[in-house]
Formats: C-alpha cells, sequence, structure tokens
C-alpha cells in the first residue's frame, strides 16, 4: 500500500497501519530502490515481518509497489518522501526492529558528505526509533562511506557496531548485483544502539481534521478599498532556528492569484523544513461581515509545521504591507 505524509499520524502506530498483524515486528527500509530487497528478506522469517519503506524517487516506489504486491506482501507501507522526517515523525520511539540501509547514495565529492544519510544525527534518532535488540543493518560497496559511517556511529555517542556478512537478500537488490556484476564486494555492519535517548517528534506536526479546525493557521484581517496585489513580487522568509533543528524554515512566497469566485485571491508558498519540502496554498476570502480570512487551504493535504503556519505569517505580514489591519492572528 502506498501511503502519502498526510496519511500517516505523528507518531502512528503499528495497530492503524498493520490493522491484521499488529504485533509482528515491525522493519523500515530506507531507500528500497526497485523493492527487491523485501520480499527475499521477508521470506526469511515464518510470518513476515510489518514493512515500512521510504523511498524519494516515484518511478521505484511503483515498481516497488508492484513488487510486493505480486509476492502478496500485504502488510506494506510505502511512501515516497525523505527518510528523516518519516522517521521523526511518524515512527512511535522505541517501535522498529530493524532499519535497513542497502547501497545508499554515497555522495563521494567533496564537500557533499553533509547530504549522506548514515551521520551523527540519523544514528541518534535511529537509537531512539529503535526497539531494545534492535539494530540498523547497513551494506554498502562504498569503502570510503562505510568508513565514515562507522566513524559518525560512534561519534553519535549511542551505537556500537558488529561487522558481519550481509543477509542474503541485501545481495539481490539491483544495486548489490550491478557492484557484484563490476566484481566488486559489499561491507555490512549492524548497528546496536547502546542508549536510546528520546529524540522527541515535533509536537505540532499534524494533519488537519475538517475545514472548521480552529487550529488551521489562519488570519482575520480587513483590507483597504485600494488593494491591488498585482504588484505582488515574489519573496523570502526565513526562521526558526533551534539548537536541535538549525535549519529553521524557509517560506518563499510565489505568487498571489484572484480566486476564480472572485471572492478573493489565493497565495502560493513553497515551505522548506530540513528535507520536507511542502506546497501551500492559502486563500484570502472576504466574510460576511466584510473583513477577511486568509487561511492554509487544504488542496494538496498539507501538514501543519511551524514552516505552514509561518507562511500564513508571511502572507499576513505581506497583506499588512499592502495596507491591511490585522484583528486576529491563529498562526
Ligand atoms: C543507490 S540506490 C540503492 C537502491 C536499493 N537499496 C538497492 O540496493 O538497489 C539509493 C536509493 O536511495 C534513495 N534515497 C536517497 N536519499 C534518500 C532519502 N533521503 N530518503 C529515502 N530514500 C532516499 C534513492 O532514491 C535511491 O533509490
Amino acid at each position: 500500500m502506498i501511503s502519502r505524509l498526510s496519511d500517516f499520524r505523528f507518531p502512528d502506530a503499528a495497530s492503524r497501519l498493520y490493522p491484521d498483524t499488529p504485533g509482528r515486528p515491525w522493519v523500515l527500509e530506507v531507500g528500497f530502490g526497485d523493492g527487491r530487497f523485501w520480499p527475499h528478506f521477508a521470506a526469511t522469517f515464518p510470518e513476515a515481518p510489518n514493512y515500512l519503506g521510504v523511498e524519494i524517487s516515484g518511478v521505484s516506489l511503483l515498481k516497488a509497489n508492484r513488487r510486493l504486491r505480486q509476492a502478496g506482501l500485504t502488510n506494506a507501507v510505502l511512501t515516497k518522501l525523505p527518510a528523516l522526517p518519516l522517521v521523526r515523525e511518524v515512527v512511535p520511539q522505541g517501535a522498529l526492529a530493524a532499519i535497513v540501509v542497502n547501497f545508499p547514495d554515497p555522495w563521494p565529492k567533496a564537500g557533499h558528505t553533509e547530504h549522506r544519510l548514515l551521520r551523527a544525527p540519523f544514528f541518534q534518532l535511529a537509537a531512539s526509533r529503535l526497539k531494545p535488540g534492535g539494530a540498523v543493518l547497513l551494506t554498502t560497496d562504498h569503502d570510503e562511506y562505510f568508513e565514515f559511517a562507522l566513524a559518525e556511529a560512534e561519534a553519535s555517542g549511542v551505537m556500537r557496531a558488529e561487522l558481519t556478512q550481509p543477509p542474503a537478500a541485501a545481495l539481490e537488490t539491483k544495486y548489490a548485483l550491478k557492484w557484484r556484476d563490476l566484481g566488486l564486494g559489499a561491507h555490512h555492519a549492524r548497528f546496536i544502539p547502546t542508549a536510546h535517548p528520546a529524540v522527541p517528534h515535533g509536537t505540532i506536526l499534524r494533519f488537519p481534521d475538517h475545514e472548521e479546525d480552529p487550529t488551521v493557521p489562519h488570519a482575520v484581517l480587513t483590507l483597504p478599498e485600494t488593494f491591488d496585489p498585482s504588484e505582488f513580487r515574489k519573496h523570502t522568509a526565513r526562521g526558526g532556528q533551534t539548537r536541535e533543528d538549525p535549519s529553521g524554515w524557509t517560506v518563499v512566497l510565489l505568487d498571489v492569484y484572484r480566486s476564480l469566485k472572485k471572492d478573493g485571491w489565493v497565495a502560493l508558498a513553497h515551505v522548506v523544513e530540513g528535507e520536507l519540502t511542502q506546497e501551500v496554498l492559502i486563500g484570502i476570502t472576504g466574510r460576511e461581515d466584510g473583513t477577511f480570512l486568509a487561511r492554509l487551504a487544504r488542496f494538496g493535504g498539507p501538514i501543519i509545521t511551524p514552516g505552514v503556519k509561518a507562511a500564513v505569517g508571511t502572507v499576513t505580514v505581506w497583506l499588512e504591507g499592502q495596507g491591511a489591519q490585522v484583528r486576529h492572528r491563529g498562526y
């Protein structure tokens, strides 16, 4: 089954995602590619564990979904997302039996190591989401990335590494076969938590429940008679940096359109928070009492994050710059 970010709860529960098999071990695979690992690996258990697969490539997602369906693996959830927000926000603490990473992108160029997945913050997050006895299983052909991952695990202070043979299934993936054909071997490490730090979920990452939900970010304002957004210029706002999340949020306000019903306008914003990117619409709609409501629209299934709240704030501040008077801020 394919799930979008807005289909999840934050955090979610195995009993909701796998209602027929809630008690089975829960395995996460990061970057599953065309999905060859899981059918092989699941077959080594008497009962297929519950599977959560995360991948950023949409083409890979469709291929893997077909493969898992053909293999009859129904207790499997696939999603097209960057791994970190999914693990941080969706997976509960102490839930996973294993996190599998096969042949991660090595980002070999100098200065690109910050794009690598297996860095110390990932290991801390993984240690928080793994249950006692769980492990991160890394298989890679890349010598330098392997050494890098071992050093980062050590630097995380919460993992010890065991160097062992990879599971046979990890040598059946598309990339395993590609490197095997080139005569290259594979390294394998099991990273076992030595502590389970409490890496918290983002407390306000949530999906609006219904149209009237008062916690959907909004503002109530009056607009001047002369209001004319035709002079709108794209602009960017940044903020929300904390010690835990130094990247904070970036909001790019892209455009403002007249709504077709001519009862207001729609602002289009691009919101970036770490690896999570959302495109959101913010309606600016006239109300019976003559005021206007600027409010996050449901279109596209937005997730309410600090950055999405800030997008509504950015629209409101822009409207103030156009002469609007704010009566109420709900963001
Ligand atoms: C080298 S391929 C390996 C694919 C597969 N595991 C295999 O062994 O054939 C790395 C995969 O990781 C995916 N990927 C890269 N960064 C990711 C991220 N942040 N979250 C999820 N998947 C990611 C890529 O789209 C790609 O499919």
